[in-house]
């Protein structure tokens, strides 16, 4: 490319940029008061996904520092009983699904005793947890019998020395044990496991996982590498779109056939093997942006809410809980975040601008 070229590259991405920000940074006008959870964008908000501790017991590369992170001071994490208020509220206001994360959720003590305390509330649909497996043995049966109704395994290799280069844990035994230990009840369906695709490390793998997505019946979902890792190691060229991963595993096992999704909303493209034994997905955030469908909000650990996994607002729920707000004022303060949800993610834009939060400390 030219000086010449470069120049005008320039001038475009200045008028993109600004174009962007005459869009975003537009009055939405006031939110409504009284409805279903809705943004200026009119996307329908019905996922909340709450990190119930910024701890982890595993310290990926894509997510964490080899040394961890400076943990949240415990009086500022929300106790229970105060998530479970903020969750009945919020599923009042129309949010059907709950996915509990971390960190890694069940270093949380008594983990079992929230879902409980959460699978009473009237409305909610699918209550969910994403963990890093390594304490689901022990915590399997107390899960499935206080009510919850899915889960999410994060796996991203099925090699023992790679699983613990990419962790910096070996524990790869415990976590496939876990896996088992869920999968024993069967109204904890489906069991999903979760990779991160990452070039260079992913690619080995991907017809072995696909062999255990047919052996299992877990559904298998490569999620694309994102830059919201503490170490800031990710570059664009480190990202393993869906689209290749699918590739590898249609030379080995011929055409993957599409499986209908009932929610348009949902993140992953799944399909289906030509005898239909075994589901795979691909969650393409960065190739594939999904988020003119995305009906998710966040709360992390310390009662900020975040409308996009790449915000640079939160809104201080936890203020709220701890005030003399009454319900309707907590509602309200939901609803007046939620107006103004991000229009989509800028990754991959000129106007990209990392958040200070990583995935430990916003709950993925
Ligand atoms: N990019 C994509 N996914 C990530 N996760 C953690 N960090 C990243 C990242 N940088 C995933 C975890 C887990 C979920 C909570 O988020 O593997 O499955
Ligand atoms: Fe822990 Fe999950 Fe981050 Fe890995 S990705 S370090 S398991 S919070």
């Amino acid at each position: 490319m030219t000086d010449t070229d470069g120049d005008r590259q320039v001038t475009r991405q200045s008028a993109d940029e600004v174009r962007q920000l005459t869009y975003e940074d537009r009055d939405p006008g006031p939110h409504p008061t009284t409805g279903l959870l809705v943004d200026s964008y009119g996307r329908r908000i019905k996922n909340l996904r709450i990190s119930v501790t910024d701890k982890c017991n595993f310290r990926c590369v894509y997510c964490m520092p080899a040394e961890g992170l400076p943990w949240l001071p415990r009086a500022d994490i929300l106790t229970f009983e105060e998530i479970a208020r903020l969750s009945r509220v919020a599923v009042e206001l129309g949010i059907e699904q709950i996915r509990l994360t971390g960190g890694e959720p069940l270093v949380r003590r008594d983990l079992p005793t929230l879902v409980a305390m959460l699978s009473e509330i009237p409305g909610l649909r699918s209550l969910s947890l994403t963990t890093n497996g390594i304490l689901l043995t022990r915590q399997a049966r107390a899960l499935a019998e206080a009510g919850l109704t899915r889960i999410n395994v994060s796996l991203d290799s099925l090699d023992r020395e790679r699983f613990a280069q990419l962790t910096r844990r070996d524990a790869l035994a415990q976590v496939l044990a876990g896996l088992d230990a869920i999968a024993a009840y069967p109204q904890v369906r489906p069991v999903k496991i979760n990779a991160v695709a990452m070039r260079g490390f992913t690619e080995p793998e991907v017809l072995d996982f696909a062999r255990l997505a047919r052996r299992t019946g877990y559904s298998v979902r490569w999620i694309e590498f994102m830059p919201l890792d503490a170490d800031q190691i990710w570059r664009k060229e480190d990202i393993l779109t869906g689209a290749e991963i699918k590739a590898i595993i249609e030379e080995e096992f011929g055409p993957l056939v599409p499986i209908k999704g009932s929610d348009p909303s949902e993140t992953a493209r799944r399909y289906t093997f030509s005898d239909g034994v075994g589901e795979v997905g691909f969650i393409n955030p960065v190739s594939e942006p999904f988020c003119s469908q995305c009906d998710r909000i966040r709360l992390t650990a310390d009662g900020q809410l975040r409308t996009c996994l790449f915000a640079h607002n939160e809104t201080d729920l936890r203020a709220v809980l701890r005030s003399h707000a009454d319900d309707e004022q907590l509602a309200l303060a939901i609803r007046a975040a939620v107006w103004h949800k991000e229009l989509k993610h800028h990754i991959g834009d000129t106007r990209f601008r990392r958040t200070a939060r990583s995935m430990s400390m916003i709950g993925g």
